[in-house]
C-alpha cells in the first residue's frame, strides 16, 4: 500500500507543491504563478464564523471544554446545529428515527470510514467517469488495494449524460456503494432531479449506497434540485462538508446524513480512526449556527457567492473560448471549475499541464486525472475575488499556443 501510495501521487497535491516553490523562490521563474489548478475558494468565511470564533475565545469556560475530546460521533450540541442548519438553510429535516448525524475530520475522511463500513476485501466501488480524483486513491489505500473500482461514463460526445437505465449494466453482485458528487468535480454539472431519483431506483433495486457528495452544493448557480431539501431516501448516504461552503477547508470538519444502523457501524470505525473531530471547530460552527438570525446571514452569504461564482464561471469561460477555439468546454452549472476538452492542442492532458506551467506559469490540472484524457481543468475559485487573472492567463496561454 505504501508503495501503491508514493507510486500514485494526488495531482492535486502535487501541484500544491510546485506552488509552494514558486512562492519560496519566485525569483526562478520568469512570471508571477497564475494558480487555476486546485478548488480552494479564495473568498472568506461568512463574518459569522469570526464572531462566533471571537465569543467563543472570550468565554474563558467554554474555551477550555472546546478543548476536549468529543464524542466519535460529534458533540452533541454540534450535531443538533447541524440538524438546524439543515432545515433552516437548506430545507431538509432530518428524521429522530430514520436518520442518523455523524461528524467527520473533513469528508475525505469522513468518506473513507464509509467505504470501509460499506466494502470488504473483493467488493466494488461505483464512480462517475469524471469523477472527483481522490476516490479512487482513497478506496484503494483505505481497502488495502482489495477493493475493485468500476466507472460509468456520464460524458458522452462532449454531452454530460448520465443514463440511470445503463447504470445496471455497471453494477456486479459485488458492487456495494457509488458516489454521485452534484455540482460535479471536475465537471460543473448538476444531475438533474430525475436522473439522480432514477439512479437512487436503480441503486435500490440492487442493494447498494449511494453516497451523494454535497460539498459544492452551496455553488449552485440555476435553481436548486429537489435533493437537496426532500428527506434522505432509504439508501442514500448524504455527504456535506463545511470545506467549501463556510469557506473553511482547513478546518476539517463535515458532517454525513445516513442509515442509523450504518452510522453505528462507521462510529465504531472512526473511534479507531480518528476518535473525534476537532472540538475547536465543532464548537465554533455550534455558535454559528445558533440562531436564526446566524442561519439566516448565512443563507444570504451562500446565495451572493452563487451569484459572484456563476459571474465568473462565465468570464471565464468566455475567456477560454476567445484563448482556445479548438478546446470543447462544458458550460458549468455550479462548483468551481471550467472542463474542457484541450486535446486539440495536445492530447496528453499531464504533458500538456507541465507545458503550461513551464511555458506561461499557467497552473490547471490534467483530465486524465479525474477520468477523461485529453481534458484539461480549470479551478476559478482561487481566483473569484481577482477575476481579471483568469483573463491574463487565458491571454498568456493564447499567445502561446499561436507561436508555438
Ligand atoms: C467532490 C469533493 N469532495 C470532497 C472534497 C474534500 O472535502 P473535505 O475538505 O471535506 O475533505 C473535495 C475537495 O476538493 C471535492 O472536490
Amino acid at each position: 500500500v505504501g508503495r501503491y501510495a508514493v507510486e500514485n501521487p494526488s495531482a492535486i497535491r502535487e501541484i500544491m507543491s510546485v506552488v509552494a516553490d514558486f512562492e519560496k523562490h519566485p525569483e526562478k521563474y520568469p512570471r508571477k504563478l497564475i494558480y487555476l489548478a486546485g478548488g480552494w475558494p479564495q473568498d472568506p468565511p461568512p463574518p459569522v464564523l469570526r464572531e462566533a470564533l471571537r465569543e467563543l475565545v472570550e468565554d474563558e469556560a467554554a474555551f477550555n471544554l472546546a478543548a476536549r475530546y468529543t464524542p466519535t460521533k460529534g458533540d452533541p450540541d454540534f450535531l443538533e446545529a447541524v440538524a438546524r442548519y439543515e432545515r433552516s438553510v437548506w430545507g431538509r429535516e432530518v428524521r429522530e428515527s430514520e436518520d442518523a448525524i455523524i461528524a467527520g475530520a473533513g469528508s475525505t475522511e469522513l468518506t473513507a470510514a464509509f467505504m470501509m463500513a460499506c466494502m470488504d476485501p473483493g467488493d466494488e466501488l461505483l464512480l462517475t467517469a469524471p469523477g472527483y480524483l481522490n476516490y479512487k486513491r482513497q478506496a484503494e489505500i483505505e481497502g488495502l488495494l482489495k477493493v475493485r473500482i468500476r466507472w460509468w461514463p456520464v460524458i458522452k460526445d462532449h454531452e454530460y449524460a448520465p443514463d440511470p437505465g445503463e447504470l445496471a449494466d455497471y453494477i456486479t453482485d459485488r458492487t456495494r456503494l457509488l458516489i454521485i458528487t452534484s455540482p460535479g468535480n471536475p465537471d460543473g454539472m448538476v444531475m438533474p432531479d430525475d436522473l439522480y431519483e432514477g439512479v437512487l431506483d436503480v441503486a435500490e433495486e440492487k442493494g447498494i449506497w449511494v453516497m451523494l457528495d454535497l460539498a459544492y452544493r452551496a455553488y449552485c448557480f440555476g435553481e436548486e434540485p429537489r435533493y437537496f431539501s426532500r428527506p434522505r431516501r432509504p439508501n442514500e448516504i448524504l455527504m456535506c462538508t463545511f470545506s467549501k461552503e463556510l469557506r473553511t477547508p482547513g478546518w476539517r470538519l463535515a458532517y454525513a446524513i445516513a442509515e442509523p444502523e450504518l452510522v453505528s457501524v462507521v462510529n465504531a470505525i472512526e473511534q479507531a480512526r480518528v476518535l473525534c473531530p476537532s472540538g475547536l471547530a465543532q464548537k465554533a460552527i455550534t455558535r454559528a449556527l445558533a440562531t436564526e438570525e446566524r442561519l439566516r446571514a448565512i443563507r444570504a452569504y451562500y446565495d451572493a457567492g452563487r451569484k459572484k461564482y456563476a459571474r465568473v464561471a462565465g468570464l471565464t469561460l468566455k475567456a477560454l473560448e476567445e484563448a482556445m477555439p479548438k478546446a470543447v468546454p462544458l458550460e458549468p452549472q455550479g462548483g468551481f471549475y471550467v472542463f474542457f476538452d484541450a486535446s486539440a492542442y495536445e492530447p496528453r492532458s499531464k504533458v500538456f499541464c507541465r507545458e503550461l506551467l513551464n511555458e506561461v506559469q499557467v497552473a490547471l490540472a490534467p483530465g486524465k486525472d479525474f477520468g477523461m484524457e485529453g481534458w484539461l481543468r480549470l479551478a476559478f475559485a482561487p481566483v473569484v475575488e481577482t477575476p481579471e487573472l483568469v483573463e491574463e492567463a487565458m491571454e498568456r496561454i493564447r499567445a502561446y499556443l499561436s507561436s508555438r
